[in-house]
């Protein structure tokens, strides 16, 4: 494996146990490398297997970590500004199961924004939640944060409410008004969640909005892959404050973690930490101003506009700058269309395509080419189809659903699958998701109103994605019996 590289204490020990020549009788399988497939030997490379190792002798363990993973995660927590930080090797998911199953009991309700991630919901039905939604606050286009006087309001009508779960900032970089919203549960005695799986770089420039852990919320998920130098499915948990047991966290953890976890991604945590630590700010600059240069760019396209929220309104605190959502409908375009032409034919492939939309994320990975290359596309993109006719307007989200059951009740109830046409009125079993908005219109226990129907249908005439329905045509849906 060459030179000794300058590396942090887990990922040394781990390059370290990579070099070591000894006969190993232990997993995985591949013994190192040897018996992997030699053609993807080849690609990969063979560093790669031989740091391809479990639990041995001087690297720790991630369920009951003492050495280098306990050292890792103690500088992580440093770094981002936590008591305590746990390593998360499935994702945002893991840390936001673990969250809601720590802090939860049985029974208890949980106050949350509709626009949560799947996780959660699947975190309800695991810890046998109530949910109380609240509808996010919507202007411009965009999807906000809850407005904190509904969030008042609950709080107070509601004695069984454990905690108040927050997304923050959402995938089109909005953040919620995560100070205030902290400051009204824990008045009303409740830890605040805050699922900031888009934000885990916010703490390192002083121009982007600040990380939900320095505005007061008590237990945060951040997904480390989507905007850090670091592993698809590398993620962190991170607590501060009194109002979380950090020994109901680890076990949760070790409720939902593998107890073989990826080493490779174990140390793109740990690099990924030291690297924003040292020079985070640096890095951040230049994708600051990479962003800053797009936008402008974006401004001068006819046809072409990046969509700004309305910061200061209730729901939308602020903006990641890194984030651009830039608003296609103009040139008679969907996202989708304008996603497919991007990818297809223009060698841009953006983040989230929306009706009217396509948002494209910026990172530190990014380089002078890649942003330079996203404005001629988008550039062609404006020349080819301006003078258009601009697209209808999108359909209109119907609101919250009636709930009948708790979503556990109805994960383990009886159920049938019919045609989503005659299940107006019956009990969806299924989390049913169109994109976008990637708001669950339906999840398990909620009646299906005829409203639902309507949008369901109106969103697949206009060319998004229905996750939660079968395949087939006409669609189905898992409905409970009776
Ligand atoms: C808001 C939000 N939370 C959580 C997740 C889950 O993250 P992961 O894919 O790392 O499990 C996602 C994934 O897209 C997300 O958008």
């Amino acid at each position: 494996m060459g030179d000794s590289p300058d590396l942090p204490p887990l990922s040394a020990a781990l390059y370290q146990a990579g070099c070591r020549s000894y006969a190993g009788f232990h997993t995985p399988g591949h013994g190192r490398g040897h018996a992997i497939y030699p053609p993807l030997r080849a690609w990969w490379g063979e560093g790669v297997f031989r740091a391809d190792l479990p639990e041995l002798p001087g690297l720790d363990n991630l369920l009951a970590p003492a050495g280098r993973i306990a050292e890792a995660q103690a500088q992580a927590a440093q770094v981002f500004g936590a008591d305590q930080t746990w390593f998360l090797v499935n994702g945002a998911t893991a840390g936001l199961l673990a969250a809601v199953l720590a802090v939860c009991r049985p029974g208890d309700r949980l106050l949350l924004p509709r626009n949560v991630h799947q996780a959660v919901l699947h975190a309800l039905i695991l810890a046998d939640v109530w949910p109380v939604f609240l509808a996010p606050c919507r202007a411009a286009g965009l999807w906000g944060g809850p407005d904190p006087t509904a969030v008042t309001d609950h709080l107070a009508a509601d004695p069984t409410i454990r905690a108040v779960l927050l997304v923050s900032p959402t995938y089109e970089g909005v953040c919620a008004e995560v100070d205030t919203l902290a400051a009204i549960a824990h008045a009303a005695g409740r830890p605040v969640i805050v699922d900031e799986a888009h934000g885990a770089h916010l703490g390192f420039h002083p121009a982007l909005p600040l990380p939900a852990l320095s505005q007061g919320a008590d237990l945060v998920v951040q997904a480390s892959h989507k905007t850090l130098p670091a592993l698809t499915q590398a993620a962190m948990l991170h607590c501060r404050g009194v109002r979380i047991d950090p020994q109901r966290v680890s076990q949760a953890l070790r409720l939902i973690q593998t107890s073989s976890p990826s080493y490779l991604l174990l140390a793109s945590l740990e690099t990924a930490t030291a690297q924003m630590a040292t020079a985070g700010r640096h890095l951040l600059e230049q994708t600051l101003a990479a962003a800053a240069w797009v936008r402008a760019q974006v401004e001068k396209l006819p046809g072409l506009s990046v969509v700004q929220p309305p910061c200061g309104r209730p729901g939308f605190a602020a903006q990641d700058p890194t984030r651009l959502t830039v608003r296609v409908a103009d040139l008679g375009l969907t996202g989708f269309a304008a996603d497919e032409i991007l990818h297809g034919e223009l060698g841009v492939t953006a983040e989230l395509p929306g009706y009217e939309d396509l948002t494209f994320l910026l990172s530190v990975g990014h380089t002078t080419a890649d942003v330079a290359q996203l404005v001629a596309a988008l550039q062609t993109l404006s020349r080819r189809h301006w003078g258009a006719v601009p697209l209808p307007v999108a359909p209109l989200w119907p609101g919250l659903s009636e709930r009948v059951c708790s979503p556990r009740q109805a994960f383990f109830a009886p159920c049938e699958s019919i045609p989503l046409a005659a299940a107006a009125g019956r009990v969806s079993a299924a989390t049913v998701c169109p994109y976008p908005p990637g708001i669950p219109l339906l999840i398990p226990g909620e009646r299906i109103s005829p409203e639902a129907l309507t949008y369901l249908e109106s969103s697949v005439r206009a060319g998004g994605a229905v996750v939660g329905l079968s395949v087939q045509d006409p669609p189905e849906v898992r409905v409970l019996y009776g």
